[in-house]
């Protein structure tokens, strides 16, 4: 088993709870968890909304990038990814050979409910959020099932989910 072998990455639309679940899951794992939209924000010393803003999408998935190669050559964590992570090849590669990958899979009512908590995502931001939402599920949803493990998250609590999910990982040694 290699060094970086023991990361849990979580795949998912936003609204799909991965920082939540990700949360439990690091608990009952007693792994650190780690946000990746976190850490962009602090590398960039700047907000998501803000860097969107100021710099653009481009920058924004450069430093997406940047951060996510980083964080799967670290070791041990449970890892919530940004929802457009998974779909940049050099991304998806490096989770695909260094990490397990679960795919938290939410239906379109749940993740606008959930989205809709919030205005924190500039790719939500003066749309119709159903069909943007419709939208990146028919783009990304079949990217997505590329990821080892899936899960379907809607009406379950966080800790449900990560129970859910620590059974899934125990049938695979190398998560472990
Ligand atoms: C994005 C999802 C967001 C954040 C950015 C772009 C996307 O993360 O990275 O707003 O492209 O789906 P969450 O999935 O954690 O909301």
């Amino acid at each position: 088993m290699d060094s970086s072998a023991k990361i849990i990455v979580l795949v998912g639309l936003m609204g799909a709870g991965k920082s939540r679940v990700g949360i439990e899951l690091a608990k009952l794992l007693k792994r650190p968890f780690v946000d990746s939209d976190k850490e962009i924000e602090r590398a960039a010393g700047m907000k998501i909304p803000e860097i969107f803003a100021t710099l653009g999408e481009a920058e924004f998935r450069a430093g997406e990038k940047k951060v996510m190669l980083r964080l799967l050559a670290e070791g041990d964590k449970v890892l919530a990814s940004g929802g457009g992570s998974f779909m940049q090849d050099e991304i998806r590669a490096s989770v695909k050979s260094s990490a397990t990958s679960v795919w938290l899979k939410a239906n379109l009512e749940t993740l606008v409910e959930r989205t809709s908590r919030t205005d924190n995502r500039p790719l939500l931001r003066g749309v119709d959020r159903a069909a943007k939402l419709q939208e990146l599920m028919d783009k990304r949803y079949p990217v997505y099932a590329e990821a080892d493990i899936t899960v379907v998250t809607d009406n379950q609590s966080p800790k449900e989910m990560a129970r859910r999910i620590l059974k899934e990982l125990e049938k695979r040694d190398r998560a472990l």
